[in-house]
């Protein structure tokens, strides 16, 4: 049964992007309900970014909407997405690394629609940092930390901004196995307090850890999606990251 408009946070149709005379994506649909924790695979270049960027309006769509909160916001730029309740961290991440931790924080929290009086945005900028765990790292400067830890900072960003749609790109990339699982712990956590999330990770283990449902995108095309466990024995998704003669083998029972 198809979810009431009520439930759904965020719906694309039919998006289609292009570099030059390269079809990047080719007609994405799929919508996100409310609360729930969707994941995003793909092998290298399949245009998991490239789909997050036309979610957060830092790229436009060739055609096809994308709809948010039942607004359609394909013209949207991503400050106003950003003050409607849509975060994101980058794949790179894009924080200001002559900044201490807590000033980048600080960012998301103080441009937020209402802007709030400084010491409130402050006192919101440390307990965002506190939630990712770099509480006693505030104050350094963030081109000093290492990349996990910059990532972390830049989630924290992103949570200051108060988001109702949180999308994450490779945020557990470099990631220790004990850091992993209190990030995984984390998201769960956020997902119970109302937070919606889109993640992309070549880890499978947070997107079993976390994801309801994940998406597998190849050459710009949705080809497969159901629970991860599923997804990770899917004919198709094999194909895509490994070739076919390893498709042929998971069809024949082979390890
Ligand atoms: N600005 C751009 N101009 C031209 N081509 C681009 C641009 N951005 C991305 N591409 C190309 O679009 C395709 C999809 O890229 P995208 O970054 O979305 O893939 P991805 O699934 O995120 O890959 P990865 O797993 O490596 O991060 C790639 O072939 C990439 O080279
Ligand atoms: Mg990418």
């Amino acid at each position: 049964m198809a979810a009431s408009a009520a439930q759904v946070c965020l719906e694309l149709r039919q998006n289609k992007k292009f570099f030059g005379d390269r079809t990047i994506l080719r007609g994405i649909s799929f919508c996100l309900e409310v609360g729930e924790i969707l994941g995003l695979i793909g092998p290298n270049g399949a245009g998991k970014t490239t789909l997050f960027n036309i979610i957060s309006g830092w790229q436009k769509p060739a055609a096809g909407s994308v709809i948010f909160l039942g607004q359609e916001t394909n013209t949207w730029p991503p400050e106003r997405l950003s003050r409607a309740g849509l975060a994101r961290t980058f794949q790179s991440p894009q924080i200001f690394p002559e900044m201490c931790a807590l000033e980048n924080v600080l960012m998301g929290a103080w441009l937020r629609q209402e802007h709030p009086p400084l010491p409130e945005a402050q006192e919101e900028a440390a307990y965002c940092l506190s939630l990712v765990g770099l509480m006693d790292k505030g104050q350094t400067p963030v081109r000093e930390l290492p990349l996990p830890q910059q990532r972390l900072v830049e989630l924290a960003r992103a949570l200051a901004t108060r988001p109702r749609l949180l999308l994450l790109d490779e945020i557990a990339a470099g990631f220790s196995q004990a850091a992993l699982n209190r990030l995984a712990a984390g998201l769960l956590k956020l997902r119970d307090q109302g937070l919606t999330l889109l993640l992309t990770d070549h880890l499978f283990t947070l997107l079993e850890a976390v994801t309801d449902r994940v998406l597998a995108l190849d050459h710009g095309e949705i080809i497969a999606q159901g629970p991860p466990a599923d997804l990770i024995r899917h004919p198709e998704v094999i194909s895509a990251y490994l070739g076919t003669r390893y498709c042929s083998n998971a069809n024949n029972g082979g390890a």
